[in-house]
């Protein structure tokens, strides 16, 4: 079983909240960081806070939903150690953990209805990492991260 930290903006908070209650039922530990209601919110502070508790060690994996999945995505890949990959199926969310050790799963409520993104949840939450090869390219995403910053 593991500790999952679930973030969404008022987008996607359905659909995290259904996630976040079929994790507990299945014996997961959840971290839920909010929003819990339709009032407007920005996806960034919710990505960001996600990633930021897997990154503390506060939370194993994550899960993390807006309209689309892509731009609360983006926050959760803007933090140093947060990899946030927009799943839309079982088989890119296989491919996220084995190949890019995604420890974020994104889904965009507007876009993904509940039960493929259930399904899609338990296949992200029970697939490792393969390494191997796949390892040398996630360690250059970590580079990426440490990268100049011009300003
Ligand atoms: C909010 O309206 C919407 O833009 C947001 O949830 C998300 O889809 C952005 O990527």
């Amino acid at each position: 079983m593991a500790r999952i930290a679930v973030g969404a903006d008022h987008a996607g908070f359905r659909l995290k909240d259904e996630l976040a209650a079929y994790l507990r039922t299945s014996g997961h530990e959840v971290l839920d960081l909010g929003t819990n209601s339709p009032e407007s919110v920005d996806y960034p502070d919710y990505g960001a806070a996600v990633a930021r508790a897997i990154v503390a060690g506060e939370a194993d994996l994550g899960l993390a939903c807006c309209g689309t999945g892509l731009g609360i995505a983006m926050a959760v890949n803007k933090i140093y150690g947060g990899r946030g990959a927009p799943c839309h199926d079982v088989t890119s969310a296989r491919l996220a953990r084995a190949h890019n050790n995604a420890n974020v799963i994104c889904f965009g409520e507007r876009l993904t209805g509940p039960e493929v993104a259930r399904e899609a949840l338990d296949m992200f939450l029970s697939t490792t990492f393969e390494g191997g090869r796949h390892a040398r390219r996630v360690e250059k995403l970590t580079v990426l991260d440490r990268e100049y910053d011009p300003r």
